[in-house]
């Protein structure tokens, strides 16, 4: 029984170690919350993980953190999202971008001039100084998230 509601409200998630597991999509949302609020303009963070994964899910918690209330969802068949906040949110999703010259199209410096960019399946970004974030689906609600590379403030 205990052990049952726990998994039904798990603790929130407070840390920005590496290698994190969650165990609820509430708790990837906190880990986005927190990447969220040391988001600044210019920065790319690219979010790799396979369907499910936890990727969407956790740009949810990103766009609470940099200060938007905007309801965040796939940006599967639009590419780009922009959620206003303290600092713009570019929610990008690469998984549909099929060549070079559609990726060109999407204008990513743009972006990044106007604010921070979130990209799903971003491993296929190579952006100097661009932080990496890696999802890993352990079965069931259990997420392995790994910071490969960090923001570089
Ligand atoms: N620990 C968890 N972290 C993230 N999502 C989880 C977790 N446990 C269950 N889920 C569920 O898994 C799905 C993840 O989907 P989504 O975030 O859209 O993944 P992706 O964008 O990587 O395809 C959602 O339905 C979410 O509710
Ligand atoms: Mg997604």
């Amino acid at each position: 029984m205990r052990a049952a509601r726990r998994s039904r409200s798990p603790a929130p998630v407070t840390t920005t170690l590496p290698d994190v597991t969650t165990s609820s999509a509430a708790q990837t949302e906190d880990l986005g919350r927190i990447w969220g609020k040391r988001l600044r303009s210019g920065d790319v963070v690219r979010l790799k993980g396979e369907l499910g994964a936890g990727k969407t899910t956790f740009v949810r918690g990103v766009a609470q953190g940099t200060g938007s209330s905007a309801p965040v969802a796939s940006p599967t068949f639009q590419l780009v999202r922009i959620y206003p906040g303290r600092v713009q949110l570019a929610h990008v999703d690469l998984y549909r971008v099929e060549n070079s010259a559609e990726l060109a199209d999407l204008g990513l410096e743009d972006l990044a001039t106007r604010g921070a960019v979130v990209v799903e399946w971003g491993e296929r970004l190579d952006v100097d100084g661009a932080a990496l974030i890696e999802f890993e689906h352990l079965g069931g609600d259990r997420r392995r998230i790994r910071t490969i590379r960090d923001l570089s403030h």
